[in-house]
């Protein structure tokens, strides 16, 4: 089957740094599908960085946000989701993401996800290594609660996370 034919949106969940931004821009660039970023949407419906917006309205204004943009999206023609890291936490969202999507979760550790963000300010919650490992073993139950298929990231480049998730769609 191939991704153009896609039935539902593909919803990419995972910790910050897992590449879920890059994988789906690489497969909507390889498979002729469009991809969009949760947190980019956001922004620019908000007119507002991430940053600012948690300054602004704390982690639960920006979650309240972040919900309806996900509701907003998974009405659209199917696409490839990128989804911020944090979109497990509210159940409401594990429950739209499961009924209306296909999810993929991207394994990230924490050492590797912080090798591979390149400007750390523009994530609140990721403060320093300890208590990034620290949430994502927290989260690491929803995460797995809500995917169809996990793929494992460790070591890997984007074009081969990508081929491996066109693998499991
Ligand atoms: C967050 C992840 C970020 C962004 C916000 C909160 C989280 O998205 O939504 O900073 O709680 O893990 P990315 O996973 O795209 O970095």
């Amino acid at each position: 089957r191939v991704v153009s034919e896609l039935a539902k949106p593909v919803f990419f969940v995972g910790f910050m740094g897992a590449g879920k931004t890059s994988v789906a821009r690489k497969l909507a660039r390889t498979c002729g599908i469009a991809s969009i970023d949760v947190d980019t949407y956001l922004e620019r419906r908000e007119g507002k960085r991430v940053k600012e917006l948690f300054a602004e309205v704390g982690e639960e204004g920006f979650r309240a946000i972040e919900t309806d943009v996900l509701r907003e999206l998974a009405e659209k023609d199917p696409l490839l989701v990128s989804c911020g890291g944090g979109v497990v936490l509210r159940p409401e969202n594990r429950a739209l993401l499961a009924e209306k999507g296909y999810v993929v979760y991207l394994q990230v550790t924490a050492d590797e996800a912080a090798s591979r963000i390149s400007d750390l300010s523009t994530r609140p919650l990721f403060q320093d290594l300890g208590t990034a490992r620290a949430t994502i073993e927290g989260r690491l139950p929803l995460y797995e609660s809500v995917a169809d298929a996990v793929v494992d990231t460790s070591g890997k480049s984007v074009s081969a996370i990508a081929r491996e998730v066109r693998g499991v769609l």
